[in-house]
């Protein structure tokens, strides 16, 4: 406990460069406390104590303004950094080494039985405002945009940006392939096959020129 608590204030001193000491992040971070405050209700949940579990968690968000469902997985050292408005469903799973901003919803389209909430990856940021909706996966080490709305899957080291969410960006480099096509020095290769029979046919008609010009020498000279 004492060592996921510490593990925890790390990954904020990390994440957060306005983070002055452990200390200071222990006593004065919503995100850390929400945390805290999850780790028991997760544990009353899993111990059939249902209503206890809820009564925790909704203390928790008077508190913090968090609201993390006692159900919700939550791997290590989350960071919930600014944390107010952030929504966690009851069968939302979040990896390690997560990093979610302010308003940020992991939540269901109300479609769904069962699971009904996103599972998100190891070391993934979901930006200020992002919603990610219904039971899909993120993969590890991917980026949701700011105020981006994510009803489909998220593949690994991608960036899914706007609404609904599109994936601009795998592996840092860009998914519109059309707009990285150079359309002004692009190979004609009708053209390429134009010259080439251009130059062919000048070289057959000086090698005619020549041939003609020593028939035309030797006739003369048979004449003299
Ligand atoms: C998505 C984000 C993490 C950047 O990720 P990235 O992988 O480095 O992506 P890039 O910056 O290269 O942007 C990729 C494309 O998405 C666009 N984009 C970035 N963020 C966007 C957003 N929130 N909404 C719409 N489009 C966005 C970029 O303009 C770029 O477009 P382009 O391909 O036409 O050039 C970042 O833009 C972001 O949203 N950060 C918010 C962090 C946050 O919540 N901060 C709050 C602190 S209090």
């Amino acid at each position: 406990m004492f060592r996921s608590l510490m593990e925890t204030l790390e990954a904020y001193q990390r994440r957060d460069p306005a983070a002055h000491s452990k200390l200071e992040i222990f006593l004065l971070y919503q995100g850390v406390h929400a945390l805290l405050y999850h780790r028991l209700a997760h544990w009353l949940y899993c111990h059939n104590l249902k209503f206890l579990a809820r009564a925790v968690s909704q203390w928790s968000r008077f508190w913090t303004g968090i609201e993390i469902h006692p159900g919700a997985k939550i791997g290590r050292r989350l960071v919930m950094d600014h944390g107010m408005g952030i929504v966690i469903g009851e069968t939302a799973e979040v990896g390690d080494d997560c990093l979610l901003y302010h308003g940020v919803t992991l939540g269901g389209t109300g479609k769904d039985q069962g699971k009904r909430h996103p599972t998100i990856g190891n070391n993934v940021l979901v930006s200020c405002g992002a919603k990610v909706l219904g039971p899909i996966k993120v993969g590890d080490n991917s980026r949701i945009a700011a105020n981006a709305v994510v009803l489909s899957e998220v593949p690994e080291d991608a960036t899914a940006v706007g609404i609904p969410a599109q994936i601009v960006r795998i592996a840092g480099r860009t998914t519109r392939y059309a707009d990285e096509v150079d359309q002004t020095s692009v190979e004609n290769p009708t053209l390429e096959r134009l010259e080439a029979l251009s130059s062919r046919l000048e070289f057959i008609e000086k090698l005619l020129d020549e041939r003609y010009e020593i028939i035309r020498e030797q006739g003369e000279r048979e004449t003299v």
